[in-house]
């Protein structure tokens, strides 16, 4: 009566009578895919070992985590299957990797290894996940699983905007703030792949891992495979304790700590003011505006090199265009920084455009087959970050001008996804390689570059937030969170980004209106409130402003420091769903002495409901002053009767109140 196609499998092998959905498949070079693991031995040890050339959660002393190992073997083969388990210090957390070591006489394929499986008896859960596009990223999808096979997945080269590696199951019944929920998400920038597979009887799989379409690794004799990491979480009490498990590990041990616990800048950047229309002149007078106005960053985006006039041309010359600054820009960065503004500078390292001097002389430092004429997205080429002399060519680039201009902020783009599959650089058996032979090759440029500037901040971007994940985060403590600078489409971006990223690790910007995105018109009060529940810039050209308007950003800046420890770092509640007219959102600062609420009317009604807001996470005995009207409320009046929020006439209007713990008499 046993058989492997009915029970819990901790990491189910293709040809053993296990029919669902594989942890792993393995091929012979003369094509056999049969393989038999059978467990070995395990071992237990204090703190946890680094993933060599992947970015993990970090552990900074050993009694931070226990690691337990369990050795598989395949003993014709003479193949070896290591799971590691690492439990952290006082957190629901489950990290978990996969590796396989090649102990034989003769090279495998590798055609599939996920980061984890994990069966569920039960398997009565609905299933989360976040979906999307450019400029529309993370939506949450919630659907019940029958009995079916879900798939999610990139073959992108980038976790993607559309799907993101995140899978997380729920009852029927939770809520944000109640029922039980898991989350699990890798920690990997390039294709992945995940299922949720409820079986004949019942039960469920649910795996994540790089994906194995396009995926064929050649393991040779003594080499070793690290499939990358994945993070496991649990929450008891709702989607939100999920969310701020994730923010909390993500802060604490993902992150860069150089400046995971710091507060950001607030940046003004020059994209949506001025596009590629910059020079020492008009850049010099928006930094002067920026200063008055109190920015701390100066950042300029995309434009700055070499006859890069549109989007047509340049990318891969990283030296500056001394058409647009004729002054050097040692001097222009050294009059940036004399009006106390931090510099920051745009960068798109990983492409190339056929019209560059780069591409002249390297036309083979692309990613391309010999035989046909590569596709172009957005005018661009991928540069094969497989090949050592590219990624030293980018380490070297940037890091000149990271130096010439004493730069402190990179911004860190990456806008098309990867075509034509082929690289001269690697061998006929290694082609299926490449793909994540690719984000090896990135993260180990982001490793160098990170260690050589520590000072210096990354913000990742790929069009907005089209690889904003897990891994992308242990190099780049921020991230762009879309290109979409709406203020209502952003509710849900910003939204959905929380399930996952802290408020600081999202960046967030004030831009004009009309919206350059979809034309909407908002108030510069809603942009704003908005986007201060995360790590605030601007985006506009302020020079253009009316004197009010100024004044307004100003205030607003003035707010955003005053209590950016708590927008940034507080704990995050979602109090509404994505698709109610009314979003709000509460940020409670670390000891619980200012609670910030945002509420945000997208549409005026004429069927008007009183909205009541019922807070979270406050002390049920304390009193709670709103910092405008001096009216206080009890914490449990706030939390249990809720806030009756005044009629807001008008569509796109919002409101931030701040509220203050009084102190005990
Ligand atoms: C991408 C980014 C934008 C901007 C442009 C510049 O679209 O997401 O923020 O930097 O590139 O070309």
């Amino acid at each position: 009566s046993f058989s492997l196609d009915t029970i819990l499998n901790e990491f189910p092998d293709s040809q053993s009578g296990d029919f669902r959905t594989p942890a792993y498949q393995l091929e012979g070079l003369d094509g056999d895919p049969v393989t038999r693991f059978s467990y070995q031995g395990y071992e237990i040890h204090k703190g946890k070992e680094k993933l060599a050339g992947l970015p993990y959660v970090r552990v900074f002393d050993d009694s931070q985590a226990e690691s337990l190992i369990i050795h598989l073997k395949d003993s014709v083969r003479q193949l070896e299957l290591d799971l590691t388990y690492t439990i952290y210090d006082d957190q629901p957390i489950i990290t978990r990797s996969a590796k396989l070591l090649n102990l034989g006489q003769e090279p495998v394929y590798i055609k599939k290894l996920m980061s984890y499986n994990l069966d569920f008896l039960d398997g009565d859960w609905e299933v989360v996940t976040l979906y999307g596009s450019h400029i529309n990223e993370k939506n949450l999808n919630r659907r019940p699983i029958q009995s079916d096979l879900i798939k999610i997945g990139s073959t992108r080269g980038t976790s993607s905007p559309q799907s993101s590696p995140f899978i997380g199951l729920v009852k029927a019944d939770t809520t944000e703030n109640s029922g039980e929920a898991y989350g699990f998400t890798l920690m990997y920038s390039g294709s992945f792949e995940g299922s949720i597979e409820k079986s004949q009887y019942g039960t469920l799989r649910t795996q994540l891992g790089i994906q194995s379409k396009n995926f064929k690794w050649l393991l040779e004799p003594e080499e070793v495979f690290q499939a990358p990491e994945v993070i496991l979480t649990y929450s008891d009490k709702g989607l939100n304790k999920l969310s701020q498990g994730f923010h909390r590990l993500f802060v604490n041990q993902v992150m860069n700590p150089q400046f995971a616990k710091k507060e950001r800048p607030i940046l003004i950047n020059s994209w949506e003011g001025h596009y590629f229309d910059i020079d020492e002149d008009n850049l010099y007078e928006l930094a002067v505006e920026s200063h008055k106005l109190g920015f701390e960053l100066f950042v300029i985006d995309d434009g700055w090199f070499k006859k890069r006039n549109s989007d047509r041309s340049s990318l891969g010359d990283w030296v500056f265009d001394d058409k647009k600054f004729p002054s050097g820009f040692e001097k222009f960065a050294a009059r940036i920084r004399a009006l106390n503004l931090k510099l920051g500078i745009w960068f798109e390292p990983e492409m190339v455009s056929p019209d560059s001097e780069l591409y002249r002389h390297h036309p083979n430092w692309v990613i391309k087959s010999w035989r046909y004429e590569p596709i172009l997205s957005r005018n661009q080429l991928v540069l094969d970050l497989t090949n050592p002399n590219v990624r030293e060519y980018l380490v070297d680039s940037i890091s000149n001008v990271i130096e010439e201009g004493e730069v402190s902020y990179v911004k860190w783009d990456m806008n098309r996804h990867l075509t034509d599959l082929y690289s001269v650089n690697l061998g006929a058996a290694q082609q299926g390689e490449l793909s994540h032979r690719y984000v090896l090759g990135l993260y180990d440029i982001l490793e160098r570059l990170t260690q050589r500037f520590p000072n210096v901040i990354f913000e990742n971007c790929s069009s907005g937030g089209g690889r904003f994940d897990a891994g992308m985060l242990y190099y780049m403590p921020q991230t762009w969170t879309s290109d979409n600078t709406d203020a209502i489409a952003r509710l849900q971006i910003q939204n959905g980004t929380s399930l996952l990223f802290p408020q600081v690790a999202m960046g967030n910007h004030v831009s004009d209106i009309p919206n350059h995105q979809l034309g909407r018109l908002t108030p510069l009060e809603t942009r704003f409130n908005v986007a201060c529940a995360g790590n605030l810039g601007y985006e506009l050209d302020l020079v253009r402003l009316s004197d009010e308007e100024k004044a307004a950003i100003k205030s607003q800046i003035t707010f955003y420091k005053k209590y950016r420890k708590t927008f940034q770092f507080g704990k995050f509640y979602r109090l509404s769903s994505a698709n109610d007219n009314i979003i709000s959102w509460q940020i409670v600062s670390q000891d619980g002495n200012q609670v910030i609420l945002i509420v945000v009317q997208k549409m005026a009604s004429n069927v008007y409901k009183v909205p009541i807001i019922h807070l979270q996470g406050l002390d049920e005995e304390a009193f709670y002053q709103n910092r405008e009207t001096k009216e206080a409320f009890c914490g449990d009046e706030l939390m249990y009767s809720g806030l009756t929020i005044p009629r807001m006439k008008g569509d796109y209007i919002s409101k931030v109140y701040v509220f203050e713990k009084l102190k005990e008499e």
